[in-house]
Formats: structure tokens, sequence, C-alpha cells
């Protein structure tokens, strides 16, 4: 029934394209698949109704055409590579970005010329609203099996815990029998007599039963010995860690829903030993025009309310005032608990791993993902788990010596990249020779498990 009805609208949208002669020429591309284009990479900037970063988008071939003149071609360049079009002198290209205070849009060559008449097919003409609904609930599915899983592996832990405390419970209840048959024996008189002769006195008997005692004490200690090798082989790690922070600032919201790149506030990655955590003036590039919550994702037991005010304390941090649109000069930094953190005798350096060891740390995994399709800053997520998932960052691994080891021993070096081409060139011959034309090399090969290369 559905499915018909959305045939029947594209008929009815298909009609109307052959009766108003000049839009046929756009309306190449699938407004639906554009739609997931559009999500991916432009959210970030761009709504159909309204300006955010970027102008809203809305019938811009439309308006494009009749302001300014420009065809899709434009577009196509823009879209592409907007700096480029803009030194070439396009007069428009410059107008628009001089309205805009110069804020620089995401050059995008990686979308092709269908995936572009696609996602202008989307600003033209976007699907349904039952579309949008399928979307925002597949979403919602996603998040459950998350919780879902959390909640699983809490679930095993509580039946851990409750299966040791029956175990407990019922070897105290089996003193206590003991303990009154004990008891019972002393009294009952024809016992008494026996007792007179067999038992007779207390460490006589105490000797008699005395393996119960030290059955139950053995079986303490192995459980206290059980504690405390558990608390010793966690002491230092903490995975799942997951602090309170001054700004209730939400992953899920910020890279999940509206698809905003990892690196984009954790820059540093690429260039060096630490991703950093953005400043508040990164905050502020999209913050002075995004002042309110509207975004659909609501998590359990929030409101829009909820997280429009954690922007307003963002902006009492920032010295931003709102209603003279202009910084007050009156600043106080955020204090973010910080969650990761090595030992300082640990030298753990990011642009070696998210530049040098990318492709193949993606590779291995992809290789143990069982749904790979969420390719957006794979390599961080190898690591650092589904933060684009998590509304308050945890600690997805438990980050210990044993952990780097693991991968170090698993995941091959890419000895096709620029930088390892260059400087592993004389040592790549040599493991070829040792290890045969063709095998893997894995990190250990290169010095991977070595004490001094991550400790000072
Ligand atoms: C990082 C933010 C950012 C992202 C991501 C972004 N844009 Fe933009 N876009 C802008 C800004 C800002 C402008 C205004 C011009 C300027 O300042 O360069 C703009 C302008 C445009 C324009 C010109 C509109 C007009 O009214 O003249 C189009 C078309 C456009 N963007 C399409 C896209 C598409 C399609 C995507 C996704 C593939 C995208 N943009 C992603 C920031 C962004
Ligand atoms: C809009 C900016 C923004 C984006 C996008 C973003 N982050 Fe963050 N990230 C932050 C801020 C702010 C914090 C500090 C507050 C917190 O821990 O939530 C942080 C904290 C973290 C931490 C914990 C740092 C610590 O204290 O140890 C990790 C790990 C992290 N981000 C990884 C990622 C990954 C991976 C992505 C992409 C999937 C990402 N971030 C996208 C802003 C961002
Ligand atoms: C690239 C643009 C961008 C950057 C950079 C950015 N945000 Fe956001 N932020 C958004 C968008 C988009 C939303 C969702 C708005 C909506 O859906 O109405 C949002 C929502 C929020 C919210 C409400 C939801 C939540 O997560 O609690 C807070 C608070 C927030 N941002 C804080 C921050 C802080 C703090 C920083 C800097 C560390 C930051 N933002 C950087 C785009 C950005
Ligand atoms: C090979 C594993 C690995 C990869 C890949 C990785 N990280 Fe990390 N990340 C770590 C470790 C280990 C730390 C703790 C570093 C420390 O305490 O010195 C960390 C710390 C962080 C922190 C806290 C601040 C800091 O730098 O100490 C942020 C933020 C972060 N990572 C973001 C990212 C982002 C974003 C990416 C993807 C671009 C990424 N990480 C990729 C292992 C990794
Ligand atoms: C997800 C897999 C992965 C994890 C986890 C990981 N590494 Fe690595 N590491 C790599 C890869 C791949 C390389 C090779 C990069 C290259 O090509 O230079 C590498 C290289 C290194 C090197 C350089 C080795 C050399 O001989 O040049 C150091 C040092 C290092 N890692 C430290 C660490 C530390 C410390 C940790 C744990 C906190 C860690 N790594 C965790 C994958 C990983
Ligand atoms: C791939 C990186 C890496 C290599 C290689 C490495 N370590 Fe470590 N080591 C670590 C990390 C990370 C920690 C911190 C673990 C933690 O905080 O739980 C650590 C911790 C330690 C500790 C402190 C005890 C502990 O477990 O917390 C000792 C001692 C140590 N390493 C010795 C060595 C020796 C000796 C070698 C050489 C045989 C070596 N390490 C090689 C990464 C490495």
């Amino acid at each position: 029934m559905i499915s018909w009805r959305k045939h029947y609208k594209k008929g009815l949208i298909a009609i109307s394209l052959l009766l108003s002669t000049g839009a046929s020429v756009y309306a190449q591309g699938d407004p639906k698949k554009g739609q997931e284009l559009f999500k991916a990479n432009c959210t970030a900037c761009h709504t159909l109704d309204k300006q955010v970063i970027g102008p809203a988008l809305g019938g811009v071939v439309d308006r494009l055409k009749t302001e300014q003149n420009l065809d899709t071609d434009w577009l196509h360049k823009w879209i592409k590579d907007n700096k480029a079009l803009r030194e070439s002198g396009d007069k428009y290209a410059n107008e628009v970005f001089e309205k805009f205070n110069k804020t620089e849009m995401l050059a995008f060559p990686n979308l092709s010329d269908t995936d572009i008449d696609d996602i202008l097919a989307y600003t033209t003409d976007p699907p349904a609203e039952e579309v949008v609904a399928d979307a925002a609930s597949g979403d919602a599915g996603a998040n459950s099996t998350a919780a879902i899983e959390a909640q699983k592996a809490q679930e095993l832990n509580s039946k851990i815990v409750i299966a040791a405390l029956i175990a407990i419970a019922g070897l105290l209840f089996w003193l206590l029998l003991k303990i009154r048959q004990l008891v019972k024996l002393q009294q009952t008189p024809e016992l008494s007599e026996l007792n007179t002769t067999r038992v007779t006195n207390f460490s006589a008997m105490y000797e008699k039963y005395s393996y119960v005692g030290k059955g139950v004490v053995a079986l303490l200690a192995l459980f206290a010995l059980y504690g405390v090798w558990n608390w010793l082989m966690w002491v230092g790690v903490y995975k799942g860690y997951a602090p309170e922070q001054p700004i209730y600032f939400s992953h899920k919201i910020h890279a999940g829903e509206n698809k905003i790149d990892c690196q984009l506030c954790h820059s540093g990655a690429k260039y060096g030993k630490v991703s950093e955590i953005p400043s508040l003036n990164v905050c502020m590039n999209c913050h002075r025009s995004i002042s309110e919550y509207k975004g659909k994702y609501i998590e359990p037991g929030k409101d829009r309310e909820f997280y429009t005010n954690q922007i307003k304390t963002l902006y009492a941090h920032a010295g931003w005032d709102e209603s003279k649109q202009a910084y007050t000069g009156k600043t106080e930094p955020v204090e973010w608990t910080r969650i990761h953190n090595m030992p300082d005798f640990v030298y753990f350096n990011h642009s070696q791993h998210v530049v040098a060891g990318e492709q193949t740390i993606i590779n291995g995994f992809n290789a143990k993902q069982k749904d790979p399709a969420n390719k957006i800053d794979v390599v961080c997520k190898a690591c650092h788990g589904k933060i684009d998932t998590m509304n308050v960052v945890q600690m997805a691994n438990n980050f210990t010596m044993g952990w780097c080891i693991d991968c170090h021993r698993t995941t091959e070096v890419d000895m096709n990249n620029g930088y390892n081409k260059e400087y592993f060139k004389n040592l790549h011959d040599k493991l070829k020779k040792q290890y045969g034309e063709g095998s893997k090399i894995t990190v250990d090969a290169i010095g991977g498990l070595e004490c001094g290369k991550c400790h000072y």
C-alpha cells in the first residue's frame, strides 16, 4: 500500500516535471540516494529550509538559475572544489564567499557527477516525510542494539554476582544446619550418654568436626583470593570509564546524527602525538548560528530544552552575548575531565597510527566487523570504539600494554604508503628476504614490540 503510494507520488512528480519544461534538465538524480549523501556530507553546515553555516539549500537549483542565471554545471564545479572555482575568478563564487564572511566550505572531490545530481535532486525534491521517519527509526534501532549489548554485558555481570551471593548464602545455611546438628547431638538424652563416652569434651568434638570449619575457611579464602586477583588485574584499567563533563557534549549528536568528522574537532590526530580536545573557538564556529537544539534525536530522559541549555552553558564559557551577537570578552575555560590517559612512561603517537598506519588498521578493523558500511573515521573507531554512538565518551578498550602489543602482532605494515616506502626502503627488502616474498609483515617486524619504542 505504502509502496504503491510512493510510486504514485513518483508518477505525479514525473508528470509534473514533464509538464514544466525547464525543470527536467536537473531532475535526473535520485533524491533518495541524494538524501543519504546529503546527510553524510552536507548536514554539518547546511539544511534544506534554514541557513546554518552555509545557506539553506532547498530549491537551490531554481534559485541560482533565476537569481544568478547559473546552471547545474556551476553547482557541480562549486561542490567539487569551491576554492578552485573562486580562484578561477568566478564572480558569484566570490560573492557568496564574501557574503558568508569567508567561511570555507569543504571541497568534495570524491563525489561523482551522479552523486551530485542525486544531491541536487534531493534539494529540489526531498522524498516524502515517511522516508524521513524510516531513517529516524532506523537510527533509533541501531541505537537500541548498542544499548541492548551493553545491557546484556551488565546483566551477565550481575548474574555472576548474584550466583556468588547465592553460593555464600548456601554456605552459611549449611553451616547453620551443621551447628544445629552439633547442638542437637549434645542435647538428645540418648546421645548424652554416648557423649560422655565418645565425645568427652568440646575439644574432642571440635576435632571430630573440624573438617567442616576448615572446608569453609578454605572456600572463603578462595573467594577472597579470586576477588583480590580480579582487583589486581584491573588496577589502572578503566575500560568503560565515562566521567561527567562540565558541558553535556554528545558525540552521538555531533559525530553520529550530524556526521561531523572527528578530525574537524580533533585535528591534532593527524599531525602529532595528541588528538587534543577542541578549543571553544572551534565550537563557536558552528554555534554562533546554532543556538538551539532542534534535532530529531533525543536521548531517553532528556529533552530539547536540556540540550539548548547546554548550548547556553557553552555561550557562558565562550563569553558570547546572544542578544548582541558579540563576544563580551569574559571567558571561562571549560575543564573537560580527561578520559584516556597513558602513564607518563608510555609514548603513544596518534599521527603514527592515524596517518602511517591508517590503511592497515582500517583493514584489520573491517575484517572483524559484521557491517563495515559505516566508513567515516574508521581508523579512530579501531581503538576508540563507536564514539559516534556514544552520548558520553567511554573507554572502549582497556588500553593496556597487552592491547597495544596484540594489535602490533596482528596488523600488517602498509609498505606502500608514501611515508613507509621512503622510510623503510632498505628494511623492506631485507624483510622480504628474511620472511619470503609476499609474506605478511606485521608491526612487530619493524620494531613494534621493542620496549624503547613505547617507553621513555
Ligand atoms: C564546512 C561547512 C560546509 C559543508 C560541509 C558544506 N558546505 Fe556548502 N557552503 C558552506 C558555506 C559556508 C557556504 C557559503 C559560501 C562560502 O562561504 O564559501 C556554502 C555554499 C554552498 C552552496 C552555494 C549556495 C548558494 O546559495 O549560493 C552550495 C550549492 C553548497 N554549499 C552545497 C553544498 C553541498 C552539496 C554540500 C555537501 C556535499 C556542502 N555544501 C557542504 C559550507 C559548507
Ligand atoms: C564537534 C566536535 C567534536 C567532534 C566532531 C568529535 N569530538 Fe571527540 N571530543 C570533543 C570534545 C569537546 C571532547 C571532550 C568532552 C568529552 O569527553 O565528551 C571530546 C572527547 C573525545 C575523546 C575522549 C578524550 C579524552 O579525554 O580521553 C575521544 C576518544 C574522542 N573525543 C574521539 C572522537 C572520535 C573518534 C570522533 C569521531 C567519531 C570525535 N571524537 C568527534 C569534540 C568532538
Ligand atoms: C561543525 C559544526 C559544530 C561544531 C564544531 C560543534 N557543534 Fe555542537 N552542535 C552542532 C549541531 C549541528 C548540533 C545539533 C543542532 C540541532 O540538531 O538542532 C549541535 C548541538 C550541540 C549541543 C546540544 C546537543 C548536545 O550535544 O548536548 C551542545 C551542548 C553542543 N552542540 C556543544 C558543542 C561544543 C561544546 C562544541 C565544541 C567542543 C561544539 N558543540 C562544536 C554543530 C557543531
Ligand atoms: C592505535 C590506536 C588509536 C587510534 C587509531 C586513535 N587513537 Fe586516540 N588515543 C589512543 C590512545 C592510546 C590515547 C591515550 C594517549 C595518551 O594518554 O597519551 C588516545 C587519546 C585520544 C584523545 C584524548 C586526547 C589525547 O590526545 O591524549 C582523543 C581526543 C583521541 N584519542 C581522539 C582520536 C581520534 C579523533 C582518532 C582518529 C582520527 C584517534 N584518536 C585514533 C589510541 C588511538
Ligand atoms: C589497532 C592496532 C594498533 C593498536 C591498538 C596500537 N598500534 Fe601502534 N601501530 C600500529 C600500526 C599499524 C603501526 C605501524 C605504523 C607504520 O606504518 O609506521 C604502529 C606503530 C607503532 C609504533 C612505531 C613502531 C616503529 O617501530 O616504528 C609505536 C611506538 C606504537 N605503534 C605504539 C603503540 C602504543 C603505545 C599502543 C598502545 C597504547 C599502540 N601502538 C597500539 C597499530 C596499532
Ligand atoms: C606497543 C607498545 C609497548 C611496547 C612495545 C612495550 N610496552 Fe610496556 N607498556 C605499554 C603501555 C601502553 C603500558 C601501560 C599500560 C597501562 O597503563 O595499563 C605499559 C606498561 C609497562 C609496564 C608497567 C606495568 C604495567 O603493566 O602497567 C612495564 C614494567 C612495561 N610496560 C615494560 C615493558 C618492557 C620491558 C617492554 C619490552 C619487552 C615493553 N614494556 C614493551 C606499551 C608497550
